[in-house]
């Protein structure tokens, strides 16, 4: 067999963002295929990183007072130990935000200037004049200007799918602000893609599926509009040579952001980029395959707008784009309310990472079609065939061999020796699935061989001839464990770690796909140590409620109530009596001003059994005077008294019949059942506790 030299890429995830269940089924399909590469003996390099540029970034880190730097080190840090700890492997995860990645960008850029390329136009563009910058799409909310949809984004409705300028949009709001943008001119550098019509018409159908490119061919009908690749500062990403305060569009830097992590990788390997990633033409023939694997959302910018980047360039293009499709759960779009917008970290708190990643790769057939976790078919599927099915043959047969037989492997016999080949000859097959990204199939038939172990197992019963014919147990054993050995290894690419620990059962330090050939016979076993385990639907209830309550921070501006944890799962245990009110857009939650005040009186009010008069410092803003319907929550007022609490502070004031009251305290919950004032301090007057 021919050693391949091959270079994989995920795309890379918004560093201002949290890496949820959805992106798993990139990053775990991607990790999945390259350690099959790796196990078939091919030289397979991993490559990804954090795409830190853009609004989003800058926005959250102002919101955080913090610089960007500081933020995207922190989600660097953070997505690394969740992929780590789903087992995804990365030969290199770097950042966008790096010297080599600066380089390349601005060196891609001039070529494709030389080639002339690009352009520059004037484009109205919306401003906000409350936060000094020019709103790209996604800050823009308003009317959709062909079905008059409210509360859509800038750049496209999602009722009726057109797509438009946000300029276009009826009455503009700016999503961080909630203010009134205005429409301005500026000038901007477009990409042009027309010059290369022909070549990318003719390069997109040999690069991706054909279902892919079928969509994507249909733009060509038109002359290839240009691709705007800039934006004004302030904006957290690299200017563009020449243009001062403009800076390459996120879109532009983060797949050069590939090359600019393969490269980090070279230098820390001895190798060289041009070994890896040829330009012009040079080692063309013997270079490294290139596949990326991407969602169905950003096809646009790796088929159409990347081939036409590298291909300006000089640089060789990939040589597949994998493009699959997103995930639902229970067959809806994953939900923040509901709690299936489940959050890495969150999956972890409850569940082992093999069952998702076995989950997974049962379900992926390599289409661009959506994938569903059904959750109850998730805990159905993991228990009777990862667990029951195929552990189940190393846990019974292992542990009788320890226990009764000294732990001793013998010799196989005709039958053994038949059951070994049966799965033997599975190994062609199994591994044009995986070559294919059939992964689905590849489970198809790996669990059909654990199905004849099984057969052969019971058929055995070597439970009953261990009574009275040890070697002819220890014969049956040897043979259940040696077909359990090789599913494992056909199961490595899926389950790295469980492979590794049935690795060990066997005494041995190293599995490629060619070790299913080798048989252990007359050898003693290691220890066995637990492969997997049964997970329960109550383990995945509980993954659930905790992800309605602390849902992933899409990669979009993120906003977390600062309320601590332990409230938050008071807070929701309460809500979950009182129904949920219908879900608000960000502007509508923006508009409030939450300011701190600390409370210098709080009393009860004549005649009222709800009400108490609360007289809050509010530093700069003066004194205020809320009445406040919690009196349940606090039988005695008066130990609210120097408490810090939350409070509306440009909420209408209120004419009530016992006076004005002049805000609003946040609380949650119920009164006299668990809900109290929101303090940004640990205890605030001690209200009915909170834990
Ligand atoms: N930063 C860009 C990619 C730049 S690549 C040069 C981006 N980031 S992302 O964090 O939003 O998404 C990363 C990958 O995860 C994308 O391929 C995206 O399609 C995939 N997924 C994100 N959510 C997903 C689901 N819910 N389901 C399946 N894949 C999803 O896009
Ligand atoms: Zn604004």
């Amino acid at each position: 067999m021919n050693k391949r030299k091959i270079v994989v890429t995920s795309a890379l995830p918004y560093a201002n963002g949290d890496i949820h269940i959805g992106h798993l089924v990139e990053y775990v399909q991607t990790d999945i295929w390259v350690r099959f590469q790796k196990l078939r003996g091919n030289e397979c390099v991993y490559i990804c990183a954090d795409d830190t540029h853009g609004t989003p970034v800058m926005i959250r880190a102002r919101k955080e007072g913090v610089t960007p730097e500081r933020l995207i080190e922190r989600s660097h840090a953070l997505h690394l130990k969740d992929f780590g700890d789903f087992q995804v492997e990365f030969d290199n995860y770097y950042t966008t935000n790096s010297q080599e990645n600066k380089e390349l960008s601005e060196r891609i850029y001039r070529e494709a200037e030389k080639q002339g390329f690009i352009s520059a136009k004037t484009t109205p563009q919306l401003y906000c004049e409350h936060c000094k910058m020019f709103l790209p799409d996604r800050f823009v909310k308003g009317t959709c200007p062909k079905c008059g949809a409210d509360n859509q984004y800038g750049d496209s409705c999602d009722r009726c799918g057109s797509t438009y300028g946000a300029e276009e949009l009826g009455h503009p709001v700016c999503t961080t602000c909630g203010g009134a943008p205005v429409v301005k001119d500026s000038e901007h550098l477009y990409f042009e893609l027309e010059p290369q019509h022909d070549y990318l018409e003719k390069w997109i159908p040999g690069h991706t599926t054909s279902d892919v490119s079928n969509k994507l061919l249909e733009w060509f009908r038109e002359p290839l509009r240009g691709w705007c690749i800039s934006r004004d500062a302030p904006y957290f990403g690299f200017e563009i040579p020449g243009h001062k305060d403009k800076f390459f569009y996120v879109w532009v830097d983060a797949p050069i952001g590939y090359i600019a992590s393969l490269w980090d990788w070279c230098k820390r390997h001895g190798e060289k980029l041009e070994d890896w990633w040829p330009n012009g033409g040079a080692g063309a023939g013997d270079a490294p395959e290139l596949y990326h694997f991407i969602g169905k959302d950003i096809i646009r910018f790796h088929c159409l707008f990347w081939p036409g980047m590298l291909h300006a360039a000089g640089f060789k293009g990939p040589d597949k784009v994998f493009v699959h499709g997103f995930l639902t759960v229970n067959g809806e779009k994953m939900s923040k309310s509901k709690g299936t917008f489940v959050n890495a970290r969150t999956y972890l708190d409850h569940l082992p990472p093999e069952a998702l990643r076995y989950y997974y790769a049962a379900k992926l057939g390599g289409t661009v079609d959506d994938m569903d976790l059904n959750l109850a078919d998730f805990v159905q599927r993991v228990n009777s065939d990862l667990v029951g099915k195929i552990t189940n043959i190393a846990s019974r047969g292992g542990q009788m061999l320890q226990k009764k037989l000294e732990g001793r492997l013998g010799a196989l016999d005709d039958e053994g020796k038949a059951l070994v080949a049966r799965c033997r000859e599975a190994s062609s097959v199994i591994a044009r699935y995986y070559e294919d990204r059939r992964f689905n199939l590849a489970v198809v038939e790996i669990c059909k061989l654990a199905d004849a172990a099984n057969e052969y197992f019971d058929r055995m019963e070597p439970w009953k001839t261990v009574k009275t014919d040890a070697e002819k147990t220890r014969t049956s054993l040897t043979a259940a464990l040696n077909a359990f050995r090789i599913i494992a290894i056909y199961l490595k690419p899926i389950l790295p770690a469980y492979a590794d620990k049935a690795m060990k059962l066997f005494g041995e330090t190293e599995w490629k796909w060619d070790s299913i050939l080798s048989a252990m016979e007359n050898r003693s076993l290691g220890p066995y140590e637990y492969l997997a385990s049964r997970i329960d639907a109550k383990q995945v209830e509980a993954m659930i409620s905790a992800a309605a309550e602390k849902p992933a921070e899409s990669g979009e501006v993120a906003h977390e109530s600062r309320a601590s944890k332990n409230r938050q799962h008071a807070a929701a245990d309460a809500a979950v009596k009182a129904p949920l009110k219908p879900e608000i857009a960000f502007p509508d939650f923006d508009k409030l001003d939450l300011r701190i005040g600390v409370v210098e009186s709080c009393e009860t009010v004549p005649k009222s059994s709800k009400l108490l008069k609360i007289v809050l410092d509010a530093g700069p803003l003066g004194r205020r005077t809320i009445f406040s319907g919690i009196r349940g929550a606090y039988p005695e007022p008066e130990k609210l008294v120097g408490a810090e609490v939350v409070f509306a502070a440009n909420l209408a004031p209120r004419k009530m019949s016992v006076g004005v009251s002049e805000g609003m305290i946040l609380f949650a919950g119920e009164p006299g059942a668990g809900g109290g004032v929101l303090s940004p301090r640990e205890k605030a007057g001690g209200g009915t506790p909170v834990t």
